[in-house]
């Protein structure tokens, strides 16, 4: 307990020396969570970033949550805790790759949505950016008379034109997390709860979506679990949203969603961020994120996009 003590100041510390904002994700654990100046989901990340006067933002998250903010802060430092941290959904969906797929398409002259999860070379191909929490509304305000090709996950994509009826092309990507959640493992902890209502995320796949009560972004499951009637929920996502939800919502009960295989389900990326990391990036200002400018520029088009239309 005392080293932890001692670690906590030392953060706190070099965070006024060095005049830094740490952002932390819904998914960090709990120690990050509790010192971290704002703890939310991409949506509300991405907001805190591009509002910032801090001189460094130290992003507790993965890599592309870390471009993000650097695409809306060219002349800030932006560093994480471990560049290892990155992400299945956004390595499902490479910039080369996406890029040759739209040469060949070229016909379908396509409006690229991408869902935030994706590279800075995703995002400067793309028209504009959705989170959980704004996709559906972005989505419907999407042109017409265009194409639209959604990436990289073809969970989340399905469960937008469910809900707008829009159609899409669907990139086949997804959260190695996510899927892991099955219809069984889901049906079988709500026999062991029968009055707990079941909150899952929309990158799990329809099988899980179809047994949830609500199905929407880590931010919303906060307010939806405080303003439900019910006094217990199943979170089918990752695991670090439990902390968030027993310290924000206390005296309700929060089960994790289990998989086949055990009882919750951690991003193994989430997880490469500790306190000792979290000091040495603020300490040293490194592992830095670092974008091509001509990237940037572009990509920092489709997320003010974003940012305007979801306001
Ligand atoms: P949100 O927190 O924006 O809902 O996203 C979840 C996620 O998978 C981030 O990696
Ligand atoms: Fe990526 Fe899934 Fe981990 Fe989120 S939970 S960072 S989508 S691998």
């Amino acid at each position: 307990v005392t080293v932890a003590t001692d670690i906590v100041e030392e953060i706190l510390a070099l965070k006024k020396e060095r005049n830094a904002v740490i952002l932390a994700h819904n998914y960090q654990v709990g120690e990050i969570q509790d010192l971290a100046d704002y703890v939310g989901d991409s949506l509300g990340l991405s907001y805190h970033a591009a509002e910032t006067d801090a001189e460094l933002i130290v992003f507790c998250g993965v890599h592309f949550m870390g471009e993000t903010a650097k695409i809306v802060n060219p002349t800030k430092t932006v560093v994480i805790p471990d560049m290892e941290a990155g992400c299945s959904l956004s390595d499902s969906c490479p910039a080369d790759k996406l890029d040759a797929f739209l040469q060949e398409h070229r016909e379908k002259n396509y409006y690229v949505i991408a869902y935030i999860n994706c590279s800075a070379g995703v995002k400067a191909l793309a028209d504009v950016i959705v989170t959980s929490g704004n996709a559906l509304k972005i989505v419907e305000s999407a042109p017409k008379d265009r194409n639209i090709l959604f990436v990289p996950d073809q969970n989340l994509g399905a469960w937008v034109m469910e809900k707008t009826g829009r159609k899409m092309d669907l990139w086949q990507g997804n959260c190695y997390v996510h899927v892991e959640f099955t219809r069984d493992s889901i049906n079988k902890i709500r026999a062991e709860y029968p009055g707990a209502e079941v909150v899952a995320h929309p990158e799990c796949t329809y099988a899980v979506r179809m047994l949830a009560d609500e199905v929407c972004s880590t931010e919303k499951m906060l307010s939806y679990c405080r303003d439900s009637k019910a006094d217990s929920f199943i979170i089918v996502t990752e695991s670090g949203m439990l902390h968030r939800l027993r310290r924000e919502v206390p005296g309700k009960t929060f089960i994790p969603g289990p998989t086949e295989l055990c009882a919750c389900n951690d991003c193994r990326y989430m997880k490469l961020n500790t306190l000792e990391k979290l000091r040495d990036c603020l300490d040293y200002r490194s592992p830095e994120i670092i974008i091509p400018e001509d990237i940037r520029v572009k990509a920092e088009r489709s997320v003010r996009r974003m940012l305007e239309l979801s306001c």
